[in-house]
């Protein structure tokens, strides 16, 4: 009989059915087991008795142990005493592959779940939080595709860098050095003249030393940009793109129930989101007896206190020229602060977009990075900008853009205490394995 999976079996009362799984749970007394059997769509308990099945069947469901794979044979039935309400009466029952004792057990250090972590995967927490994960790829891309953006694909390895340039990961390119890119802002911004409405989807890498619940070395990245948008414009983007997300995420109600998640306060978030200038959230945080002063940057009690009792992610703009990177354009209207913005999450889950303008103007750009080299005593390479400065030369347009940590963005919407969970195999300062 071909297999079906758990949740149709469960629509399939009084059937014969066949499923694969996992065994999730098992206990047995006299003549009869039962089993919680485990597949992606959920569990379900499973009756072996005795005299309901030949002697193979019996013995294999007795040898068989947490965590091996089994496929049986059977008739469900309503069970009001089994957890999900149904169970399924065994026919026959074959282990396919024996589990070893699983080194996995109830109350297990952090440290043990992440050196396990390809078997902590099959957890209903990491199951689900996985779906999630994937769900929320599908539906960012679902909005930009149906935007009429191009997905491209922009190199890894790089030579430069395209933020700050100090949390690079350097590699040896042939005897040259190279490094893993951190931002794919640069050459997202060389394919808006061809394609203008463009998003990259790959990794950045941060050599980020700082252990904290929300860095990650390596994160996905996802970074639209857009020629002829204003910052204005790209913000008004930005928070159509975090509502779909959020309210296409409203509908997936069993993982919200396994991450005690409201329902509304999903289907809340719609635009405008809330927008206030870096100076009004200086105003904000002296109000409630901070002492930031102008110019300095937030730190994680900073955005934690500005986004207190929001709902909705809020916008900072038109931060400090000198905390921001070379690109940014300088503001007309008040040449302290640059045309760009952070899209804070509520709950001091962070930063989970970073955008701005970018200087279109090739006399314009020089001028800037010379003086980013004096403000901050660096010198760039230009040698290594030069294809980027180049696009500046041949039909120029105004252009803005922004990089979304999906992990970040993960992390909110299912409420995590760690980034770590909202990746598979999570890469930080003190995690390289599995
Ligand atoms: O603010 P960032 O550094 O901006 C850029 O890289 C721009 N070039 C993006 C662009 O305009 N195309 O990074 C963007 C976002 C942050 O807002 C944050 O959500 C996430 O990337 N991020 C991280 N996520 C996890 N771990 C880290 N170490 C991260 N660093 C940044
Ligand atoms: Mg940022």
């Amino acid at each position: 009989m071909a297999s079906i999976s758990i949740s149709k079996a469960a629509k399939s009362l009084g059937k014969s059915v066949s499923v694969e799984g996992w065994i999730h749970r098992k206990r047995g007394s006299g003549g009869i087991i039962f089993i919680v059997l485990r597949d992606v769509t959920g569990l379900m308990q499973v009756a072996v008795k005795k005299d309901s099945v030949d002697e193979k069947s019996w013995n294999m469901a007795t040898d068989a142990s947490i965590e091996s794979s089994v496929k049986i044979d059977g008739t469900v039935h309503e069970d009001k005493r089994s957890p999900e309400g149904f169970e399924l009466a065994a026919k026959s029952f074959k282990t396919v592959g024996l589990s070893e004792p699983f080194p996995i057990t109830e109350y297990q250090s952090t440290e043990l779940l992440l050196d396990k972590r390809h078997l902590w995967l099959r957890s209903q927490k990491m199951i689900n939080a996985m779906r999630a994960r994937s769900y929320i790829f599908r539906y960012a891309r679902q909005f930009l595709d149906k935007k009429g953006f191009y997905e491209v694909t922009p190199p890894v390895i790089t030579k430069a860098g395209g933020e700050t340039g100090a949390n690079l990961f350097e590699l040896d390119f042939f005897g040259n050095k190279a490094y893993l890119t951190e931002s794919s802002q640069l050459y997202a911004e060389a394919m808006i003249f061809s394609l203008e409405k463009v998003y990259s989807f790959i990794p950045s890498f941060r050599a980020e030393n700082s252990r904290t619940t929300k860095h990650l070395a390596e994160y996905w990245h996802l970074e639209p940009e857009m020629a002829y948008y204003d910052n204005k414009k790209s913000m008004a983007l930005q928070e159509r793109l975090v509502s779909h997300i959020a309210n296409q995420f409203a509908q997936n109600e069993d993982i919200l129930k396994i991450f005690s998640i409201s329902k509304e306060s999903l289907q809340k978030i719609k635009p405008p989101f809330k927008k206030v200038s870096y100076e009004e959230a200086l105003k904000i945080l002296n109000e409630k007896g901070f002492q930031v002063k102008w110019g300095e940057d937030f730190g994680v009690e900073h955005e934690k206190a500005v986004t207190e009792g929001e709902e909705k992610p809020i916008f900072i703009y038109n931060w400090p020229k000198e905390i921001k990177p070379f690109y940014m354009p300088v503001n007309p209207k008040d040449k302290r602060t640059v045309l760009c913005s952070d899209l804070q999450a509520p709950n001091g889950h962070g930063e989970i977009i970073g955008g701005s303008e970018r200087i279109w103007k090739y006399d314009e750009l020089i001028e800037r990075m010379k003086e980013v080299e004096q403000a901050k005593g660096i010198k760039f390479n230009m040698k290594n900008y030069e294809w980027w400065i180049d696009l500046r030369k041949y039909g120029s347009v105004p252009h803005s853009g922004f990089g979304m940590g999906m992990e970040r963005l993960i992390k909110w919407i299912l409420n995590l205490d760690h980034i770590r969970d909202a990746i598979p195999f999570p890469r930080m300062s003190n995690r390289l394995e599995p």
